[in-house]
């Protein structure tokens, strides 16, 4: 396995700056939902990070669940057709839920993953992503609370993969495509 900074383009969003954004999230989220009880899903394996540590900044009893889609395109680039390989655990009927994402790009994933949902019949049902990539959007979907808009690169860190590296660092970082070459 290559060390990223080999191909590390620049941060893009320090570890401070990550967490300062998910505790202001973390309080709106518990203001906007305050007297009832949240249901948070977590699309595996990129949103796991992000999850861990917004969970912890919501002050209303939570409960989790996961649920794990792959898309049908090549690792950098989703296709429309969005497949579902790990099935939730729990019933969503009639409870408050909210979708928790690493990053929305194409937005195919999170429109199939809502619609998905949707014939559950959740009493609410809302997104929360850490990353928007707004100029890659091919399908419009509501993100109810965003974390940060990012430019048009592929990044890695915080939960997120290149190649299925790296989700472990703690900051979210782009990577120099023309120096990258997949391990293995
Ligand atoms: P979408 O279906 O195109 O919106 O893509 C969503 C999924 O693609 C995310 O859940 C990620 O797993 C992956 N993805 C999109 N952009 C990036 C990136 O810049 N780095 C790592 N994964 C990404
Ligand atoms: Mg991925």
């Amino acid at each position: 396995m290559q060390d990223y900074e080999e191909y590390l383009d620049e941060i893009l969003i320090s570890e401070q700056d990550l967490q300062e954004r998910i505790a202001g999230l973390g309080a709106q989220i518990t203001e906007d939902y305050r007297g009832h009880k949240l249901h948070l899903i977590c699309i595996l394996r990129g949103g796991v990070m992000f999850l861990t540590d917004l969970m912890r900044s919501i002050k209303i009893p939570t409960t989790i669940d996961f649920m794990a889609v792959s898309s049908y395109g090549n690792n950098r680039q989703s296709t429309g057709q969005v497949r579902i390989t790990l099935d939730l655990k729990d019933n969503i009927q009639d409870r408050d839920v909210l979708l928790v994402e690493d990053i929305v790009d194409s937005g195919y994933t999170i429109a199939s993953v809502l619609d998905f949902l949707q014939t559950r019949h959740p009493k609410s049902l809302k997104v929360c992503a850490l990353l928007n990539k707004p100029e890659r959007r091919e399908v419009e979907v509501p993100i109810d609370y965003c974390g940060f808009d990012i430019p048009n690169k592929f990044v890695f860190g915080y939960g997120l993969d290149i190649d299925e590296y790296h989700r472990n660092l703690p900051f979210i970082a782009s990577v120099d495509l023309e120096r990258y070459k997949p391990a293995g």
